[in-house]
């Protein structure tokens, strides 16, 4: 049995709910910093914060970036940004490796189109950065 006061006051709660989502948005335009990455690499497709030292970064995935990882094609790429001057960025150098082989000169992985920096976190203040690739 429900109590006949539940509707009213749910539907009060939905109706301030949605009227929050609706005018509660704001974007400051004036203040903003702009930073560019490399034509045609998707720089943007992820951004997170991360603090290191008391330093605030903007991590930035570019999962079509061209790294210079030898015989790697697209590997993708994660840029490190400043938060006070444009174009202030520069590319992590998580892996510059090729692809891995084995020991009879085979090779054993493929990193080109791994679409690495399709997801970035920070794990906080001076933490570690983690880094995903897309899976197809
Ligand atoms: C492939 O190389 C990366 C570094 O470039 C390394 O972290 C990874 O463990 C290697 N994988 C294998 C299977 O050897
Ligand atoms: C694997 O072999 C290729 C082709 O010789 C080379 O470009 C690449 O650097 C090698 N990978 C590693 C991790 O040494």
């Amino acid at each position: 049995m429900t109590l006949p006061s539940s509707r009213p006051l749910s539907t009060l709660l939905l109706t301030a709910l949605c009227c929050s989502i609706v005018f509660g948005f704001n974007v400051d335009v004036k203040n903003c910093i702009r930073h560019r990455g490399p034509e045609g690499s998707m720089f943007g497709f992820s951004v997170a914060q991360h603090k290191e030292r008391g330093r605030s970064w903007l991590l930035i995935g570019a999962p079509e970036a061209q790294t210079a990882q030898p015989g790697v094609e697209k590997g993708g790429a994660v840029f490190r940004c400043g938060t006070a001057r444009e174009d202030d960025c520069e590319e992590i150098p998580f892996d510059t490796r090729g692809n891995n082989n084995s020991s009879k000169w085979i090779q054993i992985d493929s990193k080109s189109r791994q679409w690495f920096g399709a997801t970035v976190r920070s794990s906080g203040d001076n933490g570690v950065i983690l880094v995903n690739i897309k899976h197809s």
